[in-house]
């Protein structure tokens, strides 16, 4: 159960680090002192640091620090997790965090020069306005930082998001003015994970090293979408029916696969289905057989989710499968079974297995024939609605999400690609007269300028309006310049949402140059758009804010069922474009006869289903038009609901055709 271990010794330490009394240094085996030596060389495999035992709650924190460059140890194999973090300590933390980049004048305080480890840390945290200096030329380098300090340092350097308004600490009324929102948004956010159980959250406390890795940590990987959730597929397959179907299975869903090896195979004899003397047919007869498996899964508590394959035989599971399920503990976890089978259906196969695990949630099981294609077994597990735990939720009273920058975004807006000129700016202006108050461009649309000045002409709060924009790959060898072009052209006054707008040389760099434009306020949110599972998982280990959401090509002929659960699963938000099937496109799914039929049944237009249809798989939509009675049209989409049937009957429609090349 390493994961809830994890979050109990998280709780039992943030406890202690509120009363900041008992858990000092001397709870864990100091570095040399022989206490436990053991317990220290585990410890130093397990985290590379002697004084970092593998469970401390802080400990997944500093691996994450050190491994991504942000933290060091303070000796070879020494992180000192109750030290005490200084100002200096804090501006080269997030100097790091930001890619160290270059700074344009020395540090200017008496107390820092310049060539000294963290002046140009200081230098660049004073110019960004992340951490100035106390007023009177002294930056303060030697300071411990309080807890509050840090937070709302982090909260700048994140752009200072808004958070909530709920006072949810006990001692909030300790927290200093100046750091109020900060806390908000941490606690919002999940950077302060514990604290809040606890409810207090001292802040006057000097933060240490330990807490600060951890707090990074979270912000940098999105402390409130845990990675839990995990899925397991497993599987037993004597002749290959089952295993072809376990692989698609556990590729759709970016799971983990393990085969039940039995510890002796089945032989064709062995399988012999027509002779009663078989080994399978034996076993199958006999309810105490056990077959033994050989090796096992070794991380069984990381998985929330099993899914469990087998062939039917003589209409039941074969009776490795009972060898698994007994072997481990499935409490709390979701079973979900599938067979492969000749003819037979499923028939009691799943439900006889239910007494094996009897603390799991078992779903109902699934009969597949043998070749069943990929995509159906897309279909089924997008029906099974499995990744839920981190999917952001769409709120359909406000009609917004909260994206993990903790930043709210509107469910519908405006595309504008194709819209130049007059008709931009007239469309914009329609779209937001209209109630609109999301509008997506990029900078090869050519219409930045005109969505500001829609926006500003429109006399609606700035705050008000979510504006996209997007750098295309000609401008990532000069990221910084195209963001400085971007807030030019569209001159009002920050960016909500920056995203790069396909895969391309250098791609991450023009990443990082936008995590630092949210460091410097320029842009709320980052994300990307036309990147697909395997894009995402090369790139997003080599970024530190995640995404807060990807965009990219969707409808009901390209309805990508394997990418969205699993963008959805890191915790951020999927928009799609060309919701309608795209520019030349759109006759053939408005004219659906499955569309139009359920539309009629609602009394809606075809364009509002695809758009409802998205939005009930926690898909934004930014359907494009100049036409204001259009615009009108896609945002009527909160008046009426699809049934799990209708959602079903259009995603049978998938047809993997892609209407664009990204
Ligand atoms: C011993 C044995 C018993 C079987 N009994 C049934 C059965 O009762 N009904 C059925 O439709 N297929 C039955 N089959 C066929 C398998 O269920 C089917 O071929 C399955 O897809 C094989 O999966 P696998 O290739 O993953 O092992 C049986 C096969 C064997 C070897």
């Amino acid at each position: 159960m390493r994961k809830r271990i994890l979050s109990l010794s998280r709780a039992v330490c943030m406890l202690c680090l509120l009363t900041m009394t008992s858990c000092s240094a001397a709870d864990f085996p100091a570095a040399g002192s022989g206490a436990d030596h053991e317990a220290e060389s585990l410890a130093a495999q397990a985290t590379g640091f002697t004084d970092v035992p593998q469970d401390a709650w802080y400990a997944d924190g500093v691996t994450y620090c050190q491994s991504h460059g942000i933290m060091e140890g303070t000796g070879s194999d020494i992180f000192s997790p109750e030290t005490e973090v200084t100002r200096a300590m804090l501006a080269t933390t997030l100097y790091r965090m930001s890619g160290s980049p270059a700074v344009s004048a020395p540090p200017d305080f008496t107390d820092t020069k310049p060539g000294t480890w963290y002046g140009d840390a200081v230098a660049w945290a004073a110019e960004i306005g992340v951490i100035a200096g106390y007023g009177n030329g002294v930056f303060g380098v030697n300071d411990p930082a309080t807890r509050e300090q840090a937070v709302t340092i982090l909260w700048r350097y994140a752009g200072k998001p808004t958070g909530g308004t709920e006072e949810v600490f006990s001692d909030a009324g300790s927290i200093s003015s100046w750091a109020r929102s900060a806390f908000h948004w941490a606690d919002t956010a999940g950077i302060l994970d514990g604290m809040t159980e606890e409810r207090r959250c001292v802040p006057q406390a000097n933060i240490r090293r330990g807490e600060l890795a951890a707090m990074l940590y979270r912000y940098l990987t999105g402390g409130h979408m845990e990675q839990n959730g995990q899925i397991l597929v497993a599987y037993f397959s004597a002749t290959g029916a089952t295993k072809a179907l376990a692989e698609y299975a556990s590729d759709i869903l970016n799971a983990d696969l393990y085969e039940i090896v039995p510890e002796v195979p089945y032989t064709t004899d062995d399988l012999n289905y027509n002779s009663n003397s078989s080994r399978a047919n034996q076993e199958q007869s006999d309810p105490s057989a056990r077959p033994a498996i050989s090796g096992g899964v070794s991380n069984m508590e990381d998985y929330d989710v099993v899914l469990l394959g087998y062939p039917i035989w003589h209409g039941q599971a074969p009776k490795v499968i009972s060898t698994f399920l007994e072997h481990y503990k499935f409490t709390g976890k979701t079973i979900v079974p599938f067979c492969t089978s000749h003819s037979s259906g499923i028939g009691s196969s799943d439900m006889e297995l239910h007494t094996l695990a009897p603390g799991a949630d078992w779903r109902s099981g699934r009969q597949f024939a043998g070749g069943t294609t990929r995509e159906t077994m897309e279909e089924w597990i997008g029906g099974l609605d499995l990744r839920t735990e981190n999917v952001p939720e769409f709120d359909f009273e406000t009609k917004t999400v909260t994206l993990n920058s903790g930043y709210i975004m509107p469910l519908n807006g405006l595309g504008t690609y194709s819209l130049t000129g007059e008709t931009c700016v007239s469309s914009a202006s329609a779209a937001l007269e209209r109630g609109v108050r999301l509008i997506d461009t990029a900078h090869i649309y050519g219409n930045e300028a005109e969505v500001g000045q829609a926006v500003r002409e429109s006399g609606i709060p700035r705050e008000e309006v979510f504006v996209i924009t997007k750098l295309y790959p000609n401008q990532f060898a000069n990221a910084e310049g195209a963001i400085d072009e971007a807030l030019e052209k569209l001159d009002i006054g920050y960016i909500d949402l920056l995203l790069l707008h396909h895969p391309g040389t250098g791609d991450v760099e023009a990443y990082r140059a936008m995590e630092r434009a949210v460091a410097a306020g320029k842009v709320r949110s980052i994300g990307l758009s036309n990147w697909y599972v395997e894009e995402l998982e090369e790139f997003l280990p080599q970024v530190s804010i995640p995404p807060a959401l990807v965009q990219n090509e969707i409808h009901p002929y390209y309805q990508e069922n394997d990418v969205i659960p699993y963008i959805q699963s890191l915790g951020i938000v999927v928009q799609g474009w060309y919701p309608l099937g795209g520019r030349g496109h759109t006759a053939e799914p408005l004219e659906d006869e499955v569309i139009s039929g359920i539309a009629a049944a609602h009394g809606k237009s075809s364009a509002q289903v695809i758009l409802r249809w998205n939005l009930q798989k926690g898909v934004v939509v930014i359907p494009g038009s100049s036409n204001p009675d259009h615009i009108q049209e896609n945002t009527e989409l909160y008046d009426f609901e699809l049934t799990e049937a209708e959602m079903a009957r259009i995603n049978a429609l998938n047809r993997n055709e892609k209407h664009d090349w990204y």
